[in-house]
């Protein structure tokens, strides 16, 4: 991998460069970061998934930047679509994080209003033995029945709202010990965390492809009244794919 920015140097190890850099978080609640794959003309998806998007160097930088994050997060409609399974690193960023004191790997959360997850996801049915179960965050207004449902599987909290906000499931995560929360879409979960002015890392991948069609960009809906400033940090490229990374100002 290529680094651009900040500095052209030849090869850099991105699995060393994400977790290392500064993040600072606000007094009050964990660093977010958000990270997506998009086109060259910005699709968040091919076929209604990711997955065509990327290639080794995406899933290289995909799990750099896991490695940074205590709690992923992601919402339902993206656990649906992409059958997700718990977050696995592999093992030289394992031993990385332990050394540092941390758990081996970060824990997942999932968002779902209407708890319609079927347990036969990977996340549900593929958990190792001693692995910790996903958290699903849920609000009043999901059916006590399919919250019952899931317990087997997974952790459920349960949020004092019918639905839960952006800000309440960050602090929720926060309860549960992050420091660094990573979002991974889809769109319009990040529309909602964009409109509440909590992104502060916002790392993409730029593939050199042509898409079209009707996808999504990787923030949508968001009723955020003025843009956020962002500063370039990071920029890598290998195989013709960019990886960004920006900071809020
Ligand atoms: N290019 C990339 O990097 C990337 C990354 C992620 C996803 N994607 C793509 O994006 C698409 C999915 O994105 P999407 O925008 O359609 O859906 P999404 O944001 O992933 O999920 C929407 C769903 O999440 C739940 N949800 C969201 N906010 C919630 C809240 N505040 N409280 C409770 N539940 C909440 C709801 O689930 P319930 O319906 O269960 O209530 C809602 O229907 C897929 O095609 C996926 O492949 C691309």
């Amino acid at each position: 991998v290529r680094q651009l920015i900040p500095a052209p140097v030849d090869a850099v190890d991105p699995l060393e460069l994400y977790p290392a850099a500064a993040r600072r978080a606000p007094v009050d609640r964990p660093w977010l970061m958000i990270n997506m794959i998009a086109s060259a003309d910005g699709a968040t998806e091919l076929g209604g998934v990711s997955g065509g998007l990327g290639g080794p160097a995406d899933r290289l930088v995909f799990r750099a930047i896991r490695a940074t994050a205590d709690w992923i997060v992601a919402a339902a409609g993206t656990v649906r679509a992409e059958r997700y399974g718990l977050p696995r690193l592999p093992d030289a960023a394992r031993e990385m994080r332990t050394a540092a004191g941390r758990p081996p790997d970060p824990r997942l959360a999932v968002v779902s209003g209407s708890l319609d997850l079927e347990l036969d996801l990977p996340l549900f049915a593929d958990q190792a033995p001693g692995e910790l179960p996903p958290l699903v965050i849920t609000g009043t207004g999901s059916a006590v029945a399919r919250r019952a449902r899931l317990e087997a599987v997974a952790e459920v909290a349960v949020i004092e709202e019918a639905r839960p906000t952006a800000g309440s499931i960050l602090a929720e995560l926060q309860r549960r010990g992050a420091s660094i929360v990573l979002s991974e879409g889809g769109p319009g979960f990040n529309g909602q965390l964009t409109s509440a002015g909590l992104v502060d890392e916002l790392c993409v991948s730029i593939s050199p492809l042509l898409v079209g069609g009707p996808s999504a960009r990787i923030v949508v809906g968001s009723t955020a009244v003025a843009p956020t400033a962002m500063r370039l940090d990071l920029l890598l490229e290998q195989d013709g794919l960019l990886f960004a990374r920006y900071v809020r100002q």
